[in-house]
């Protein structure tokens, strides 16, 4: 008996990086997982055959949820397959860094729609279902750079700072029906986002994180599992995964 035997969870971006880790954490402690992705089908099958090797069961969910009707029927269709849908995983990310001074509308709209409208569209869509058991726990991944301002993230940075914001609304307003909403804060995490960052520049980001580490994968799927598995009393925080490289 593992601790989330039974439970069902979708994780979206769960092909690479943080998502995977997440996934593999909650297929290993015995929930069922369906793992979304956008186009990374080989990673997010090599998730899959892993997560099915350690025992676990997991079904593929590709769809993009920047797309509100994809990502809706995503989330029907994954609570289809698994009978419920006991927990979200609000996971999928992406930057475009560039100053203000030359960011594009492409570049705000395209991280605002991915990072934080896609929160919206996938937890709309879970909400009827979760109210219907009368039990939910949703987990957004924020980051630092949501809390604090980082040169050339004004589209990430808002986005991140606007899943905090969404997480205690929707925490305040999902109470009643057992549902409960935290945020993660992950610092500096190594995964294919962090290694876009230029060598330099992550010598001295290095520097500023008082653990001396950037983050793995796993120390932020720890805390969502912790949330998902024993946070039933918790509900509208955040959780800084970061290092101490904000306090
Ligand atoms: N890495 C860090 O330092 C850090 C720090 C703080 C917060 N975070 C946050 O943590 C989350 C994961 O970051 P990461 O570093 O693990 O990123 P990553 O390695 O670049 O992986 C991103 C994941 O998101 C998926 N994705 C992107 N756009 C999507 C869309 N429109 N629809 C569905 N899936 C989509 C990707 O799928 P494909 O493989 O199919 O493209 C991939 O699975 C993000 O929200 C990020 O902002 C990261």
């Amino acid at each position: 008996m593992t601790r989330l035997d039974g439970k069902t969870v979708l994780v979206t971006g769960a092909s690479r990086g943080i998502g995977r880790a997440i996934a593999c954490e909650l297929a290993a402690q015995g929930a069922k997982v369906a793992l979304n992705y956008q186009s990374s089908d080989a990673k997010a099958q090599e998730v899959a055959a892993q997560i099915k090797q350690s025992g676990g069961s997991c079904i593929l969910a590709k769809a993009n949820v920047a797309d509100p009707k994809e990502a809706r029927a995503m989330v029907k269709r994954v609570t289809e397959e698994l009978g419920r849908l006991d927990a979200l995983v609000n996971n999928a990310g992406i930057t475009r860094d560039r100053s203000i001074r030359k960011m594009t509308d492409e570049d705000w709209v395209e991280v605002i729609q991915t990072n934080l409208n896609a929160v919206f569209f996938c937890t709309s869509a879970a909400i009827p279902v979760m109210v219907d058991q009368n039990f939910g726990r949703i987990v957004n991944i924020s980051s630092m750079n949501g809390q604090a301002p980082a040169f050339g993230q004004a589209n990430y940075g808002a986005s991140k700072g606007g899943i905090i914001a969404f997480t205690k609304t929707a925490a305040l307003e999902l109470a009643r029906f057992n549902i409960t909403v935290n945020a993660i804060a992950p610092g500096f995490t190594m995964t294919d986002m962090l290694s876009k960052v230029p060598d330099n520049i992550q010598q001295q980001i290095l520097t500023k994180i008082p653990l001396n580490r950037f983050a793995k994968p796993e120390d932020i799927a720890k805390a969502a599992t912790f949330l998902i598995a024993d946070g039933d009393y918790i509900t509208g925080q955040q959780i800084n995964v970061n290092g101490g490289a904000y306090m």
